[in-house]
């Protein structure tokens, strides 16, 4: 999926360029993915001395870090990849400050450099969307390199409820350019079973589960508006962009919150805006 096709109007640039588009990440999308990298920690046996694990299409290292908070053996390794440069450069500059024992590399989920049976433990935290071959190139690699006996926890989107909102502003402005959906659907979790199934996992080792999460948002402290604009940033690039967009942008971000307020799936509490999302995860021992 190409996130930014088409002239970048220059308040989504400014919420993108370098290290900025770490932090609108972060503030956006990851409040989702923490959510369920946290979660799905919690499915595997606790991690075992000397374990090498992959933190798989890190982003800024979201599964690295909820890791190393959670009091592991002192001689754990973390392995994470990515091909975001500003997303690596960031998780490298914690691990160096800090002193973990975390290595980062910039590489492709599809085609790593790492040995067979390496790993303990492989988590890919809604990245296996992105990989090539519907994500069964990304799912063959998972298995390649971990250890028999070792956990696979790799999940993607059910349901995100701001994705809709996002289309019909993009159709509002942009008139009947297409919004490209994900080539394959993986709303029901099936195919994410499949492609796992596909690569090697026994079907008794593998769990397939869902989860539902929110995230809540003040509205009177402007967080909501900020959310909605980093989000709209972030993600109407890949309807692609249009010379218009620049000029338009406050009348689309407002649109936004309008519309993702009223959608029948958002709440309005206490005076939070709350969006829900939800996923699928594998579970899987090889
Ligand atoms: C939705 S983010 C998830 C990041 C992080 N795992 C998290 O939980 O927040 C998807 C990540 O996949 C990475 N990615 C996309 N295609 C990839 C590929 N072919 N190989 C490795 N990483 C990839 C992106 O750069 C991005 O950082």
């Amino acid at each position: 999926m190409a996130f930014n096709r088409g002239p970048i109007p220059k308040q989504a640039a400014a919420f993108l360029a370098g290290k900025a588009k770490v932090t609108t990440y972060v503030s956006t999308g990851e409040k989702v993915t923490s959510q369920f990298a946290a979660h799905n920690l919690s499915l595997v046996p606790a991690i075992k001395p000397g374990s090498i694990i992959h933190d798989n299409a890190s982003g800024s290292g979201t599964v690295t870090r909820l890791i190393l908070a959670s009091n592991p053996p002192a001689d754990i390794t973390i392995h994470a990849t990515d091909i975001d440069q500003p997303f690596l450069d960031v998780l490298s500059a914690d691990a160096a400050q800090h002193n973990w024992p975390v290595h980062v590399t910039s590489q492709k989920c599809e085609k790593t450099d790492f040995a067979d049976a390496f790993f303990d433990y492989d988590f890919m935290n809604i990245g296996i969307i992105f990989a090539s071959g519907a994500g069964l190139d990304g799912a063959r690699e998972v298995y390649r390199t971990l250890k028999p006996g070792g956990f696979a926890v790799v999940n993607c989107w059910k349901r995100i409820g701001w994705m809709f909102p996002i289309m019909t502003v993009h159709k509002k402005f942009r008139g009947d350019a297409p919004f490209p959906a994900p080539p394959i659907n993986w709303t029901d979790g099936q195919h994410l079973r499949k492609i796992m199934i596909e690569t090697g996992f026994p079907e008794e080792k593998l769990k397939l589960e869902s989860q539902d999460v929110v995230i809540e948002l003040d509205e009177a402290s402007g967080e909501y508006r900020e959310w909605v604009e980093k989000s709209w940033a972030y993600l109407a690039g890949i309807g692609g962009w249009k010379p218009e967009d620049e000029e338009k942008w406050d009348e689309e971000v407002d649109m936004l919150a309008a519309v993702l307020k009223q959608a029948p799936t958002t709440k309005v509490e206490g005076g939070k805006v709350v969006l829900p999302a939800s996923q699928w995860v594998a579970i899987a021992e090889k």
